[in-house]
C-alpha cells in the first residue's frame, strides 16, 4: 500500500476545510467492506436495502500515476479479462480522437481525465466508505445531476434584427484622444449598454427586450482570447458567430445544441450584436443535453479544456483562456472544486453562475468555491439595477451582471434570437469582460487571482442594493467607459 506524500495530505486537509461547512457528508454505514470475491458477505445486515448501490465519482490524487488496471485490481474491482471500450469525447478538430473515456464491464467503471484522473463506479455504500480511506483517492462523492442556471419557462423568441444587419458589422467607429479606436453599437440589447455606462439606464419607453440600446467597446476587445463554454453545445452555424465558434468536446455522441442554453450563453459572450467580446474564439464543451447534465461530464469537459489551454499557452497568438459555466447544483460538489482548482492552477480564468434559488449562494456549486479559488461567482440584476428576485445572493456572490430579459442567439435557426432570464445570462457577461481585460492587460493573462481583483476593482460600487439580511457584493460589472452613451 502506498503512503501519502506530505503534499497530498496537505491538499486533502485544505479541501476538507474548504468544504467542511457545506460539503455533502456520505451516510456512514458500519458495514465491514470486503473485496468482491474475497469470501464473506459485505454486510452485517440481512437486509440488502441497508447497503444500497449508488453511482459515485472518484478523483485520484496527483501522485497516483499507476495504470488504471493496477489501481482497480488493488481495490478488488478486477478489470482483468473484462471488456474494455474506448469512447471518443473529443470533437475532431484534427481528424484524431482528442479525448477518450474508457468503460469496463465491471461495476460500471468509466475512466477519464488527463490533468485530473477520475472514474465513475457503481458500488455499495459500504464499498464507498472503504474507498474513502484509500490514499489514491482524493475525492469521492455520489454522482449528482446539475442544473442550467436559467429560469425555467423564461425563454421568449424575439423578432430578429433586419436581415441587412444580421451578422454584419455596421457600428459607429470613434477615436479617443489616446488614438484608441472604440466603437458604439446602436442596436444593442440593454445588458450591453449597462456594462458600458456609469448610471442606471433610463429606458425612455423602450422595452428591456428592444434592440435599441447603445454599447461602447474597444474595437479589438477580446481579440484572440479562447473562451470555453461549458454548456449544452452551440449552434455554431448561427450567423452572429461569424465562424468564431467551434465545438471541441461532447460527452454525448452529438454536438448540436438541443437545449438552446449554450447558444444563448455563447452569444452573450461573443455574438456580433449580442456579445460583450465580439472578437473572441469560442470553444464549445457539451456537458449536457435535453436530459440534463451530470458531474462526470463537467469534470471531463473542463479537463479537456485544460489540456487545450496548456497546448495553446506556448503558442505566439495565445491571449488567455476563460471558462464560462452557467451550470450548478446544491450542495457544493467536490468534483467541481477539484477540476476548477486545476483550471485556475493552470492559469485559466473562470466565471460561474450563482444559481437561481433566491437564497444564500454559499450553498451552491460551483459558486461557493469562489471563496477558496479565484473563480468569479455572478448574480443577476435587472434593468433597474435591482437584484433579480430569483438570484442567489450573499457573501459568496462576487459581482452582479444583467440577467433579466437578456436577448441573445438561440438554437432555433441560424438567425434566431430569444430573451431569457437567469444567472446563466449574467455569468457570460462577466466572461466577456474578462476576455476584454485579457487583451488590455497581458500581465494578467495567466493570473486568475489578479484578474479577479482587477474585475471587482473596475465594477460599479454600491449599485445593487442588498435587499435581504445577508449582506454581500453590491458590485455591478463594468467595462470602464466613462459617462453614459
Ligand atoms: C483515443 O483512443 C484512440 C483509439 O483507441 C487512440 O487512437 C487515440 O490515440 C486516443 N487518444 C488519446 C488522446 O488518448
Ligand atoms: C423598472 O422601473 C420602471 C420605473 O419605475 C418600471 O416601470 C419597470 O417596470 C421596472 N422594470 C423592471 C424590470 O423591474
Ligand atoms: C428563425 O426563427 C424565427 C423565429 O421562429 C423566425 O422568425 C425566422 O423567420 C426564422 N428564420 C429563418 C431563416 O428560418
Amino acid at each position: 500500500m502506498k503512503t501519502l506524500s506530505l503534499l497530498s495530505t496537505a491538499l486533502i486537509i485544505t479541501i476538507l476545510q474548504s468544504t467542511a461547512s457545506t460539503a455533502p457528508t456520505a451516510t456512514k454505514y458500519k458495514h465491514q467492506w470486503r473485496r468482491p470475491g474475497a469470501g464473506s458477505v459485505v454486510s452485517h445486515s440481512t437486509n440488502p436495502n441497508d447497503d444500497p448501490y449508488h453511482d459515485y465519482i472518484a478523483i485520484l490524487s496527483d501522485d497516483e500515476v499507476r495504470p488504471w488496471g493496477d489501481i482497480f485490481d488493488e481495490m478488488g474491482f478486477s478489470t482483468q479479462g473484462s471488456t474494455k471500450k474506448t469512447h471518443s469525447l473529443g470533437v475532431s478538430l484534427s481528424g484524431k480522437p482528442s479525448y477518450n473515456m474508457t468503460s469496463y464491464d465491471v461495476s460500471g467503471i468509466r475512466t477519464f481525465g488527463k490533468n485530473l484522473r477520475a472514474f465513475t463506479i457503481h458500488m455499495r455504500e459500504s464499498e464507498a466508505e472503504a474507498m474513502e480511506d484509500n490514499p489514491s483517492i482524493i475525492s469521492l462523492e455520489r454522482s449528482q445531476k446539475r442544473e442550467w442556471a436559467v429560469v425555467p419557462g423564461s425563454a421568449k423568441i424575439q423578432p430578429p434584427l433586419p436581415p441587412a444587419d444580421q451578422g454584419v458589422r455596421r457600428f459607429e467607429i470613434r477615436k479617443r484622444q489616446d488614438a484608441q479606436v472604440w466603437v458604439q453599437q446602436g442596436n444593442a440589447p440593454w445588458n450591453l449598454q449597462r456594462l458600458s455606462c456609469q448610471h442606471r439606464i433610463d429606458a425612455k419607453g423602450r422595452l428591456p427586450t428592444d434592440l435599441k440600446y447603445n454599447y461602447r467597446f474597444e474595437q479589438d476587445a477580446g481579440k484572440g482570447v479562447d473562451v470555453y463554454v461549458v454548456d449544452s453545445g452551440i449552434n455554431v452555424d448561427h450567423v452572429e458567430f461569424q465562424g468564431r465558434a467551434r465545438m471541441m468536446f461532447s460527452y454525448f455522441g452529438k454536438v448540436d445544441d438541443d437545449v438552446g442554453h449554450g447558444t444563448h450563453c455563447a452569444g452573450t459572450i461573443a455574438a456580433l450584436h449580442y456579445g460583450v467580446a465580439k472578437n473572441v474564439n469560442i470553444w464549445g464543451i457539451k456537458v449536457g443535453d435535453s436530459n440534463g447534465v451530470n458531474g462526470e461530464a463537467i469534470v471531463a469537459g473542463i479537463d479537456a479544456a485544460i489540456t487545450r489551454h496548456n497546448q495553446r499557452k506556448t503558442q505566439p497568438d495565445f491571449m488567455g483562456s476563460v471558462i464560462s459555466m452557467s451550470i450548478g447544483t446544491a450542495p457544493p460538489q467536490q468534483s467541481d472544486f477539484m477540476i476548477l482548482q486545476k483550471a485556475v492552477q493552470a492559469g485559466m480564468h473562470a466565471s460561474v453562475a450563482a444559481m437561481n434559488s433566491a437564497t444564500d449562494a454559499c450553498n451552491f456549486s460551483p459558486g461557493a468555491f469562489s471563496q477558496q479559488i479565484p473563480i468569479i461567482n455572478v448574480g443577476a440584476a435587472d434593468i433597474n439595477d435591482t437584484r433579480a428576485a430569483f438570484s442567489n445572493f450573499g457573501k459568496c456572490v462576487d459581482i452582479y451582471a444583467p440577467g433579466v430579459s437578456i436577448v441573445s442567439t438561440f438554437n432555433n435557426n441560424a438567425t434566431g434570437i430569444a430573451s431569457l432570464d437567469g444567472t446563466s445570462m449574467a455569468c457570460p457577461a462577466v466572461t466577456g469582460i474578462i476576455a476584454d481585460e485579457l487583451v488590455r492587460n497581458p500581465k494578467l493573462r495567466l493570473d486568475p487571482a489578479a484578474m479577479k481583483k482587477h474585475i471587482l476593482g473596475k465594477a460599479l460600487k454600491g449599485v445593487i442594493k442588498p435587499d435581504n439580511v445577508l449582506t454581500g457584493a453590491e458590485l455591478l460589472i463594468n467595462n470602464g467607459f466613462p459617462g453614459d452613451p
